[in-house]
């Protein structure tokens, strides 16, 4: 980006592809941590005198308008942190964006409304991504890829727009690839994997290439259930993803002929109800050891017995990579678990990087202090991707 701005943008229309995908409660920004990592390179360009575009995506609408996943909230949000008006057009390539990207004088900014409200953003066909990609870089001159969040997604603000503009990474992008890069070279061991989260099989295949990386891998959250089943336990309601049974035993295999050390969890808590986390009404969970799931009943956090034993698998730690909360940590009954993790961390004297969005945001709604860590990644899924080793798209298309 340096280099961009030192090529002269003042005046220029700069796209800035950011993740913006923030936690919402109807309008109400619950972790703007993703705000603020991306908000000096807007201050960056638009000190430079750049017209600054701001796009991104928020949530899963199906391509077409959807209210609830507008991002008006975040206009407001990031002019706060910019300390400066951000205006907000209420579509992405139509009139409202047009005039108000054409409004905009030097040193202003703009946020551009939800980019999956056009199909043609996260479209399989080339043609169709084109297209839309076309039609956004009609807004702009320069492009920067700043969302780090969404960099492992061949979608057209990510993969197809950079081709149709000059283009730079942002300082985020830059940051982040710094940090996971020195994850996949020499670290400090032993290296600790943690993992968790809901999305499973999202995670079972970081897992392959952890394997041959790390020296403890220490399973919680929604991914656990997986795993036990295919130690033969049953358990009840609980997330599983069936269909990836053979790959879990496939890894449960491996590990041991590689002498990785892999935990599940010893004992959780379950009960019948998920919680509900907007009243955060009390939810009387009960223990039980993991392989005593009962049928009626789902795992929603991992129990005091797990959380001593990984808090002791952390303490001599030299490196730890930590991915998805191990429960429900968004209600206090089932926080202990992401909290001790999260502490575990802390106490340990290894260089720790927190990956992902839900766990990024886990550390900062359970009160703990970010600078406690090494780095907060910004990304979920792509920071997961980087360190399988696979190509990521928004990369990829910077990197020429
Ligand atoms: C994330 O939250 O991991 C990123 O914003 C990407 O979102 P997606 O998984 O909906 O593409």
């Amino acid at each position: 980006i340096d280099e961009l701005i030192q090529g002269g943008v003042e005046g220029k229309r700069v796209f800035v592809r950011a993740d913006l995908n923030v936690p919402l409660q109807g309008e109400t920004i619950t972790d703007d941590g993703r705000i603020r990592a991306v908000a000096p390179t807007i201050s960056k360009l638009a000190e430079a005198g750049a017209k600054v575009i701001v796009a991104s995506h928020l949530g899963r609408p199906k391509g077409a308008p959807d209210p609830q996943f507008s991002l008006a909230p975040v206009a407001k949000r990031l002019g706060e942190l910019l300390g400066k008006n951000v205006s907000f057009a209420t579509d992405t390539v139509g009139d409202s964006a047009k005039a108000t990207v054409a409004a905009l004088a030097n040193g202003e900014v703009t946020l551009l409304e939800n980019l999956r409200f056009n199909a043609g953003e996260t479209a399989k066909d080339d043609a169709e991504r084109g297209a839309f990609a076309d039609q956004l870089a009609r807004l702009a001159d320069l492009y920067v890829g700043d969302g780090f969040g969404a960099v492992h997604r061949k979608h057209a603000s990510v993969y197809d727009l950079p081709a149709r503009l000059p283009h730079a990474a942002g300082d985020l992008i830059a940051t982040e690839v710094g940090v996971l890069k020195k994850l996949t070279e020499d670290v400090r061991r032993p290296y600790v994997v943690v993992l968790g989260g809901a999305k499973v099989s999202d995670k079972l295949g970081v897992i392959d290439n952890l394997l041959k990386k790390a020296d403890r891998i220490l399973i919680g959250g929604g991914m656990s259930y997986t795993f036990l089943k295919a130690k033969g336990h049953e358990v009840g309601i609980s997330l599983l993803q069936e269909d990836q049974i053979p790959v879990c035993l496939e890894y449960l295999a491996e590990a041991e002929k590689r002498g990785v050390e892999f935990l599940l969890p010893v004992d959780v808590l379950v009960s019948a109800d998920f919680p509900d986390l907007k009243t955060k009404a009390p939810a009387s969970p009960e223990l039980v050891a993991s392989d005593a799931i009962p049928a009626d009943k789902e795992g929603l956090d991992i129990g005091p017995k797990t959380r001593e034993l990984y808090a002791a698998k952390l303490a001599d730690a030299g490196t730890v990579f930590w991915n998805g909360p191990m429960g429900v940590f968004e209600h206090p009954d089932y926080a202990n678990g992401t909290k001790a993790v999260a502490q575990g961390l802390i106490d340990s004297e290894a260089f720790t990087v927190v990956g992902g969005g839900d766990s990024a945001a886990a550390v900062r709604l359970l009160g703990f202090d970010e600078n406690a860590f090494g780095h907060i990644s910004t990304g979920g899924g792509a920071s997961l991707e980087y360190l399988e080793g696979k190509t990521l798209p928004g990369l990829a298309a910077l990197e020429d």
